[in-house]
């Protein structure tokens, strides 16, 4: 069987398919079930400089075809996870960090802090869609461009992208400006879909208390679009040269979701949605179900079919 052995920005994974940032990954016990599972990374909870409570509950809901949340950044805080992953070095198994502000400042003092430790990538979240008067950063080219100006030089750690969905060629080119002007060394899209609102009709209520029941969108519904964005990501950041990572994420359930991921051109893949709801098992299946799809196809690996979609 092929085995879906890859690299983001250098780094190599024993597989495909690994975990999403904010599905179970908040606290150390969480983060060690991970590392106990074959998910070939172990990808943090965004974090902050300081610990966050984050929102009221109901802050979840599972819906027939994915999930909404409205987490409001809770986090134990950037020390902590610095703290966790000098502790899950022994797994042997790449740590990715997650950043999240609320300025360049405190990008800045994350990313320092992170160059520092035992994380091996550092995932720059500039896609949270979920704070209250707050916009999602990277619909602001010109904010996503300060914070880059600040964050872009400290260390040697390759910085990656946590990407919102784009629906416009135009921002998607702006933002790929962005990405090659400032050497970043991986993307990871598409956050989840902000402003959803999922509503129960039997109650006549919003199914998530803070943000007056708008959240995220994950999981099925979203899938397409992740495609989307990846494709032209793909096509828009130097393919040939392959200089820019891709991670896909967004309703990834099956190996088959995976291997349409790869086709599109992403160098791995996560998982939020199935991993909230089938547990860590979830990455010994899909990346099983990945490797039997390229055995049968004939691939050798995952660089062979990577990017390679065809056109009718
Ligand atoms: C949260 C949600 C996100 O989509 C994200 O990227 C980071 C944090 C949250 O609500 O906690």
């Amino acid at each position: 069987m092929a085995a879906a052995k890859t690299e983001i920005a250098g780094v190599s994974l024993a597989c495909y398919v690994f975990n999403a940032s904010g599905v179970n990954d908040s606290t150390f016990e969480e983060l060690e079930a991970i590392a106990n599972s074959a998910s070939p990374a172990i990808m943090m909870k965004s974090c902050t400089p300081e610990p966050r409570k984050g929102n009221d509950k109901p802050r979840y809901s599972m819906l027939p075809y994915g999930s909404i949340q409205c987490m409001g950044l809770p986090n134990l805080g950037c020390k902590e996870y610095i703290r966790f992953a000098s502790k899950l070095k022994k797994y042997k198994k790449p740590i990715i960090a997650s950043i999240a502000g609320f300025c360049p400042g405190d990008y800045k003092i994350m990313c320092e802090a992170f160059q520092k430790s035992d994380a091996d990538l550092i995932e720059v979240n500039l896609s949270c869609p979920n704070i209250e008067g707050k916009s999602q950063i990277a619909y602001d080219t010109s904010l996503a461009e300060d914070i880059l100006a600040e964050i872009w030089k400290i260390g040697k750690k390759p910085i990656g992208l946590k990407l919102p969905p784009y629906y416009d060629y135009a921002n998607q080119e702006d933002m790929a400006e962005l990405i090659k002007r400032f050497n970043v060394s991986f993307i990871t899209c598409i956050n989840s879909i902000g402003n959803a609102l999922a509503i129960n009709p039997e109650t006549e209520t919003t199914m998530l208390k803070p943000k007056k029941g708008f959240g995220g969108l994950c999981g099925d519904y979203i899938k397409p679009i992740a495609l989307g964005n990846i494709r032209n990501f793909y096509e828009l950041l130097d393919k040939e040269k392959n200089k820019v990572s891709i991670i896909g994420v967004g309703g990834i359930k099956s190996g088959s979701d995976a291997f349409e991921f790869l086709l599109a051109g992403a160098d791995a893949v996560q998982v939020g949605t199935a991993f909230e709801r089938e547990g860590p098992s979830c990455f010994k299946r899909i990346n099983k179900e990945l490797e039997c799809i390229l055995g049968k196809k004939g691939y050798k690996g995952v660089q062979e079919a990577k990017g390679g979609l065809k056109y009718l």
